[in-house]
């Protein structure tokens, strides 16, 4: 590795332990709580049929569910992502890695190799827009896609995370225009995502005119970016504490995606949804499907069994949470009227 990809792969490692040491969420609620879904005291239906299978950009998925981008890179995100990758196979479910700038920066390509066991899974790849200011081309994101065999590109957005980030790239000047041409040069679909501020409105507007084929809205209320990068170094906490309540709450966030996108694109809810009862709450306003970083982070670290039981309950919650609002299925829950 370079000494540019040895300090990328350590600093991912230490996302990771900043994240499960501390409390890293706003002291902002995302929402989801005050979305209060319909009770039906005698549904026409049966629990244990409802169907909660879905398409998102073309692709089958059994359940709603997203493995939101984390880690990678290091051997020990590797191994999780192995964990992760294995439970998206297994379970029929979307989930998107970490940052591939690591395995880009020393062209390894040993990492992010989770076909061998995940060869099913929706995997989709991952790196930060403002690398397209670092030199990073449409080249580059093809390998990384390549590399994971993705089916997709994310390109996440983190302006208060590289601002608080002690060696951060501050550069966003001109990115929709390298959105745009990166878009006509890759064979895959592009989906921009926040990591924990959501998507503005003018943001969304932007994204669907450079041709981004989905949204994810990643808004505040969940594990803030601005405070853990404040946590990784001293001088740069009084900064993370500033900014803590910084962003756009999860809800006004996927609102933002849902309005502008009027059914052009699909919207992805995240940022702070914590049980399938919040996916249900984020499909009823119009998501796609439904993103999770921390908690899935969080029961990984316990070990695969941990994770199963976790994913195996938040799909149960979904389930019938469809139910005892009075549906059969997802696409008859999404579209209530
Ligand atoms: C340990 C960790 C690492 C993350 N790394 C990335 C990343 O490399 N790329 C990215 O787009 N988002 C990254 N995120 C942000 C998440 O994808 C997500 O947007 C954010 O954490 C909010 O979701 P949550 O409240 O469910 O954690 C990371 C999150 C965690 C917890």
């Amino acid at each position: 590795m370079t000494s540019g990809s040895n300090e990328t792969s350590n600093r991912k490692d230490e996302h990771l332990d900043v994240c499960l040491k501390n409390d890293v969420s706003s002291g902002v609620s995302a929402g989801w709580d005050s979305i209060r879904l319909p009770h039906c005291a005698l549904p026409d239906a049966d629990c244990n049929q409802v169907d909660l299978s879905t398409e998102f950009l073309s692709q089958k998925l059994r359940a709603p569910f997203l493995i939101s981008s984390m880690t990678g890179g290091s051997p020990r995100g590797e191994d999780l992502n192995r964990m992760l990758a294995r439970l998206a196979d297994e379970k029929q479910i979307a989930m998107g890695v970490g940052s591939q700038r690591v395995a880009l920066e020393s062209r390894n390509s040993k990492l992010f190799q989770l076909r061998k066991v995940a060869p099913k899974a929706v995997l989709w790849a991952n790196i930060g827009a403002v690398q397209l200011n670092c030199g990073v081309s449409a080249d580059d994101c093809a390998w990384m896609v390549d590399q994971l065999g993705a089916s997709a590109l994310i390109l996440h957005a983190n302006p208060l995370q590289e601002a608080i980030q002690k060696e951060g790239d501050r550069d966003f000047r001109g990115l929709w225009t390298k959105v745009a041409t990166l878009k006509k040069n890759l064979s895959v679909p592009v989906i921009l995502k926040e990591t924990g501020c959501g998507l503005d409105e003018a943001s969304c507007r932007r994204a669907i005119e450079a041709g981004v084929d989905a949204l994810d809205s990643a808004g505040l209320g969940g594990t803030h970016w601005g405070f853990v990068e404040g946590l990784r170094h001293s001088e740069r906490a009084p900064l993370g504490e500033i900014f803590r309540n910084w962003g756009i709450p999860s809800v006004e966030s996927l609102k933002n995606c849902v309005r502008v996108s009027a059914g052009r694109v699909p919207t992805i809810a995240s940022g702070g949804l914590r049980s399938g009862l919040d996916v249900a709450r984020a499909v009823w306003l119009g998501a796609t499907l439904g993103g999770m970083a921390l908690p899935f982070l969080e029961a990984a670290s316990q070990g695969e069994k941990s994770l199963a039981q976790f994913y195996d309950l938040q799909e149960e919650a979904l389930r019938i949470a469809v139910f005892c609002s009075g549906h059969r299925n997802l696409r008859e829950f999404r579209n209530h009227s």
